[in-house]
């Protein structure tokens, strides 16, 4: 059986995330769903909010599972025995960043990462896009499930406890 890992801050996850997963589905028998801890970025939801988030979003979608991690990438691509990292590609920009961890993690492991084209029609979907729309007071709702949309409004009220310094 393949296993592949499909990492991301996923801080919410979005309908494009959804599609990455999907496509990513299409080429491994199961793909692990990883809501891990991007250094260089603050969490406006707390993990285990991402992971439940990221559950009921893909909860249409079988052989997927979602887990948290908070330690190195390439050591749960160990613990799972996952053949891969797959990673959602947007833009020439999202190479620029991507590439710098596919070698990194190449260079920790061995481990290969296939990059996937997602939908056109989702490419202008990022997850900090949404915050800051959602900030403002504009639509998300057709960008994130429901649920999603709750948690990130409610996250961002002035007594929602978001921002969480992660
Ligand atoms: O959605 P993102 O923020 O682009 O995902 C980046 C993420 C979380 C996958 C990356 O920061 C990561 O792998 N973090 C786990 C710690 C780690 O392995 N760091 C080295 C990565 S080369």
């Amino acid at each position: 059986m393949s296993t592949a890992v499909c990492p991301g801050s996923f801080d919410p996850i979005t309908l494009g995330h959804v599609d990455v997963v999907r496509r990513a589905r299409s080429m491994f028998d199961e793909v692990v769903v990883a809501v891990a801890h991007n250094a260089s970025k603050r969490s406006l939801l707390p993990p285990e909010e991402r992971v439940r988030l990221a559950e009921d979003a893909l909860a249409g979608v079988d052989g997927v599972r979602v887990v948290a991690t908070d330690g190195l990438l390439v050591d749960l691509v160990r613990d799972v025995a996952a053949c891969a990292v797959v990673k959602g590609l947007r833009s020439g920009a999202d190479l620029d960043a991507e590439l710098a961890m596919a070698l990194m993690n190449r260079h920790l492991s061995g481990v290969e990462t296939v990059f996937v084209v997602g939908d056109p029609g989702r490419a202008h979907i990022a997850s900090s896009l949404v915050k800051d729309v959602a900030r403002h007071g504009g639509p998300i709702e057709d960008m994130v499930t429901p649920a999603v949309a709750v948690a990130v409004r409610r996250a961002l009220a002035p007594d929602g406890g978001g921002e969480d310094g992660r």
